[in-house]
C-alpha cells in the first residue's frame, strides 16, 4: 500500500555494534552490555500523516504481525499517552533494513516515529522523557533517539557520545533468523568480560562481540557466511546476529568485496554516519 500523497518521509538509519561486551547480568535477568554503536545509511522510510481524531493506523506492519504489537505503533501509541494529545496518525514502513539481523530497524523505525511525531503533534516532549518512553519500548531505541554514534552501557540506555573514524562496511545476511533470547539465555554465552568504563576507539580494539561465538554455534549459515567473509578481511557480527559486516576504509574496497560474494547472499554496500539524520529535518 503506497503512502498518502500528503504523508511526510522520515529517516530511521540502522546501526552496527562495532564492538559488544556482556559485563554481567541484572537482577531481572537482562545483560549488562558494553558496546559501540555506530550509524549507517541502510535507512527505513517511515511516512507519517497526522489524523485530527485520534486513531493511530499502521497500513503496512512488517513480518504480518497485529499492527497494535509493531514498535512504530506502539511508540506513537506511548506518546499519545503520555503528552495526552487528541491527535492521531496514519503511518506507513518502507522497510529496507532486514528485520531480526541485529541492525536495530524496528527500534529505528520507533525511535522515529517518537522523534517525528512529538514535532508534527507539537507535544514538546523533552529529550530525557522520550528515551524514557524510547527505552521501555526496547534496549535499542534510546541510541536511535540519543542521535550519534555513541559507546554505550547498561542495557543500553546508558550513552555517551564516541567519534567513529568515517568508514565503509560490508554488510552480508546469512540466511538465518536469530532468536534474541536465546541466545541471551545460552550457557556458554560470555557474561563476564572486564568492564571499560570510558574507553576510547581505539582502547577498545581488536573488536569483538561476545554474542559471536554462541552464534556461531547455533546457525550453520551464518558460520559459512563468517568463512567466506574471511577471505577479505575481519568478519564481526552486529547486536545478536545474523549481519555480519567487515569495516573498509574506502567505499572502493567495500564494492570491491561485495562484488566478490555470490549473489544468492543478501549484502550491501553502507556507509558510517556520524549524525542521526533526522534532528537536520526536524529543525524549524
Ligand atoms: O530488547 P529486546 O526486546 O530485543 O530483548 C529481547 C530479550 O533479550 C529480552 O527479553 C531478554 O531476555 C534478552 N535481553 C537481555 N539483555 C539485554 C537485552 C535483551 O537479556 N541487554
Amino acid at each position: 500500500m503506497k503512502p498518502h500523497p500528503a504523508a511526510q518521509a522520515f529517516p530511521a538509519p540502522a546501526k552496527l555494534n562495532l564492538d559488544l561486551r556482556i559485563t554481567g547480568r541484572r537482577p531481572d535477568g537482562y545483560h549488562l552490555l558494553e558496546s559501540i554503536f555506530c550509524l549507517i545509511d541502510l535507512c527505513d522510510t517511515v511516512w507519517l500523516l497526522p489524523r485530527t481524531d485520534g486513531q493511530i493506523l499502521l497500513h503496512n506492519p512488517a513480518g504480518g504481525i497485529p499492527p497494535e504489537q509493531d514498535l512504530s505503533y506502539r511508540a506513537a501509541r506511548l506518546l499519545q499517552q503520555f503528552s495526552g494529545s487528541l491527535q492521531g496518525v496514519e503511518i506507513w514502513l518502507e522497510k529496507r533494513i532486514p528485520s531480526g539481523g541485529g541492525l536495530g530497524g524496528g527500534s529505528s523505525d520507533a525511535a522515529t516515529v517518537l522523534l517525528a511525531l512529538n514535532h508534527l503533534w507539537q507535544t514538546a516532549v523533552p529529550p530525557e522523557e522520550l528515551r524514557r518512553l524510547g527505552l521501555s519500548l526496547g534496549a535499542d531505541v534510546p541510541f536511535f533517539l540519543f542521535g550519534q554514534n555513541a559507546f554505550a552501557q547498561g542495557i543500553g540506555e546508558i550513552l555517551r557520545p564516541m567519534a567513529v573514524p568515517e568508514q565503509w562496511y560490508v554488510l552480508v545476511r546469512p540466511n538465518a533468523h536469530v532468536a534474541t533470547p536465546k541466545i541471551f539465555a545460552h550457557p556458554d554465552l560470555t557474561r563476564n568480560s572486564p568492564p571499560c568504563p570510558d574507553p576510547s576507539f581505539e582502547q577498545l580494539q581488536p573488536f569483538r562481540n561476545d554474542m559471536q561465538a554462541v552464534v556461531l554455534a547455533e546457525y550453520p549459515s551464518v558460520v559459512a557466511a563468517f568463512r567466506l567473509l574471511q577471505h577479505y578481511g575481519a568478519p564481526q557480527m552486529t547486536g545478536s546476529g545474523a549481519c555480519l559486516f567487515i569495516a573498509c576504509a574506502t567505499q572502493n574496497e567495500a564494492e570491491y568485496i561485495r562484488s566478490r560474494l555470490p549473489e544468492n547472499l543478501a549484502s550491501w554496500c553502507v556507509r558510517g554516519l556520524a549524525k542521526h539524520p533526522l534532528p537536520a529535518i526536524l529543525r524549524p
